[in-house]
């Protein structure tokens, strides 16, 4: 059993801006690794602290890619996005059954640290570059349904409303 809960839209929670990570210490590290069992456990390929109540500058992400598998990124930045772009069907482990088909640049130049404290940074193409857009997006308050066409939105109305009203029924109690 993971130690973290993942929060669910529409907690207010997500719509915070997460704040820098200052310092690399043991309490760091514990988040991390609870992201990533949480993460595993959902079976989800990104996460990001906000989303645990963490509102922290922290994303762990793991994709099939050649040499980030296993990627825990600090205070991660979008340097360069490429004018190119492609659509590409999205979930996120805090809008359960909703899935819809967002537009993103295929290629992104991000910059962070790693949980070494390592300044990285990372050339990243395809589902890891699309990975890294949304896992950042979280710690600006940002969910992928807020980036979709009104086509896109429009198919998944109904499952907001669900997830609304699940919100709802669980705050009033
Ligand atoms: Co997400």
């Amino acid at each position: 059993m993971a130690k973290r809960t993942i929060k669910r839209y529409p907690d207010p929670f997500l719509r915070k801006r997460s704040e820098e990570v200052n310092e690399i210490d043991d309490s760091l590290q514990e988040l991390i690794s609870d992201m990533f069992s949480a993460m595993e456990e959902e079976r989800g390929i990104g996460l990001a602290a906000p989303q645990v109540g963490v509102a922290k500058r922290v994303i762990v992400i793991s994709v099939e890619d050649r040499k980030f598998s296993r990627l825990a990124l600090i205070n991660p930045v979008i340097v360069h996005l490429s004018g190119e772009t492609d659509m590409m069907e999205e979930g996120c482990l805090s809008l359960p059954g909703v899935n819809a088909d967002v537009e993103r640049s295929i290629e992104a130049v991000v910059r962070g640290t790693t949980k070494n404290g390592r300044l990285v940074e990372i050339s990243a193409k395809g589902l890891l570059a699309r990975a890294l857009q949304h896992e950042i997006d979280h710690l600006d308050g940002i969910l992928f349904i807020d980036r979709l066409n009104p086509k896109e939105r429009k198919s998944i109305a109904k499952e907001l409303e669900e997830l609304d009203r699940q919100y709802a029924s669980l705050t009033s109690s």
